[in-house]
């Protein structure tokens, strides 16, 4: 690929909702138990939004956040894109709305829907637009409030969701500075729609909710599970064999946290160390398009990243989609 310039990561920020729902609060809400939903999925907690909060106050913290930790002013940014498959309004969109509210108003805005392998199809996209040289700054943003679209009374996909933000200001650089070493994206049609959440006449839904909609996540967990440990060993294999290293040389591996079982599978098929994966779902569940950002913070913020290191990170979900990048990182911050 012709590359002009090279893509540095400045600055990520996270949010998430103030309100805490533990496994144990949903025991009042249906049928279900602390050590089922632990033991299956890896999830003590979640985070959904109340009072206030939405997909775009979610994103506007975790960009504000971002863009504190740089010198770059919002005038300063390029392009904004919003990765997420539960927006706030079908439009206008979360993009625009958040350009808006930051003052980025130079920059274009588009959303991005990928689901949960959105903000690493954000990230592709945007450095496609840096290796031009075509846009200098751009924000990334992967937000989903899937509370909003889950049936509070049916616990098989009640029990996996949690709400949050995550965001990451990426920079022009040098081309021979490029920190993104390798990356593949990918899709295929999801054709007995395994993982559907279909949009008639939404309904905003909030939690504890128990609609008569059709608007809610519909899952075929088994299908879905199969899927993920098909389709994520592949596509480590490839992105390691292109940056030829090691599954030893890889100081972290940042799967989208869709399921700690899905994630321990995949770890011991390919040989990763616990001390390699990184894991947050137990705090806030399946995040979706945010999950990414959240654990790399997660993780800083607990010292489980030491930087200068080497990365990968996984996304993959409905559609289906699944995308992959390995980044070499002097600082996260
Ligand atoms: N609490 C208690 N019992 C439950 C619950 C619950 N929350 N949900 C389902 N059950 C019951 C079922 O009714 C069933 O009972 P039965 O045997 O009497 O019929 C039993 O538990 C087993 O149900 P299964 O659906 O077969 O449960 P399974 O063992 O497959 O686990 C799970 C479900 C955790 C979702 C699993 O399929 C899985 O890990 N799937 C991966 C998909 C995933 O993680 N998706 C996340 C979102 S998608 C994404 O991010 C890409």
């Amino acid at each position: 690929m012709q590359k002009n310039y090279g893509v540095k990561f400045l600055a990520f920020g996270t949010s998430l909702p103030e309100m805490a729902v533990t496994n144990i609060d949903l025991e009042k809400l249906f049928e279900t138990s602390d050590e089922w939903i632990y033991t299956r999925t890896g999830i003590k907690q979640r985070r959904i939004i109340s009072k206030n909060e939405t997909g775009l106050s979610l994103s506007l913290d975790a960009a504000k956040q971002a863009l504190k930790k740089t010198n770059i002013k919002p005038e300063e940014i390029d392009l904004i894109i919003v990765a997420t498959a539960t927006p706030d309004n079908l439009y206008p969109t979360m993009s625009c709305m958040l350009q808006g509210e930051l003052g980025a108003v130079n920059a274009v805005a588009f959303d991005l829907s990928a689901a949960c392998s959105g903000f690493v199809f954000g990230i592709v996209t945007a450095a496609q637009f840096i290796y031009t040289g075509q846009y200098k700054n751009i924000l990334v943003v992967g937000v989903d409030v899937h509370s909003r679209f889950i049936d509070w009374s049916e616990r098989s996909v009640a029990v996996l969701f949690g709400d949050g933000a995550g965001a990451v200001l990426m920079s022009r650089a040098l081309a021979k500075d490029d920190q993104i070493l390798s990356f593949s994206i990918n899709s295929e049609a999801d054709k007995n729609k395994d993982l559907i959440l279909e949009n008639k006449n939404v309904n905003f839904l909030s939690f504890s909710n128990k609609g008569t909609s059709r608007n809610f996540v519909r899952m075929n967990g088994k299908a879905i599970y199969q899927f993920a440990v098909r389709v994520v060993p592949d596509l480590v294999n490839k992105l390691l064999d292109e940056t030829k290293l090691k599954p030893n040389d890889l100081n972290y591996l940042i799967l989208h946290q869709a399921n700690q079982r899905i994630i321990d599978f995949i770890a011991k098929k390919l040989d990763f160390t616990s001390e390699q994966v990184i894991s947050n779902i137990s705090n806030v569940g399946n995040t979706s398009a945010a999950s990414i950002p959240l654990a790399i913070m997660d993780a800083v913020s607990q010292k489980k990243i030491q930087t200068p290191c080497t990365l990968m990170l996984v996304g993959f979900g409905a559609g289906l989609t699944w995308g992959g990048i390995v980044l070499k990182l002097d600082k996260i911050v």
